[in-house]
């Protein structure tokens, strides 16, 4: 553990502690799209996605076209994306609110497996894009899979 500076360097904020991470992983992952978002920095992104947010594009890619098949039965479905940038050593954080708080106790994308997840609002499906809105994630972040909320949001 590291009080002050963690593995990489950077800087922690009061409170913060860092851990060593495996030096192995358990499993991998496929990304299976891209997700383009106005937002370019951490800090113009919103912390929460809205459902009254801006239609953001989800770009699968192609080999995963087929499995799209039935999507556009639902009007909101849940998206998982991978938060690229973020750290993953962290295991107490300190948010802007300045209470430190254990990372599982928290939605920040700092976390062992930075998953992110929101609820969108299905706008469309144009060939292998998806427009959504009520994401909360910089554009080029990494898609790792798509699922309907519930079979109560079926359309009609
Ligand atoms: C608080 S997290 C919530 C993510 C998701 N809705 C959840 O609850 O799992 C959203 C914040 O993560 C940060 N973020 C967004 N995309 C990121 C990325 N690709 N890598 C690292 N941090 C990212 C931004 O600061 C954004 O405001």
């Amino acid at each position: 553990m590291n009080q002050t500076l963690s593995e990489s360097g950077s800087e922690l904020r009061p409170g913060e502690v860092d851990v060593e991470l495996p030096a192995l992983s358990d499993a991998q992952v496929f990304f299976i799209g891209t997700i383009h978002t106005p937002w370019r920095t951490r800090r113009e992104c919103p912390k929460r996605g809205s459902l009254d947010g801006p239609v953001c594009s989800i770009v699968i890619d192609e080999r995963w076209r087929t499995a799209l098949t039935g999507l556009t039965d639902y009007r909101r479905v849940q998206v998982l994306y991978w938060m690229h940038l973020a750290r993953r050593d962290l295991v107490l954080q300190t948010p802007s609110n300045g209470a430190t708080t254990g990372t599982f106790a928290l939605r920040s994308p700092v976390r062992p497996n930075p998953i992110a997840s929101a609820i969108v609002e299905l706008v469309g499906i144009d060939g292998t894009t998806l427009q959504v809105r009520g994401l909360d994630c910089l554009d080029g972040t990494p898609l790792l899979d798509l699922k309907p909320e519930y079979p109560s949001t079926r359309n009609g």
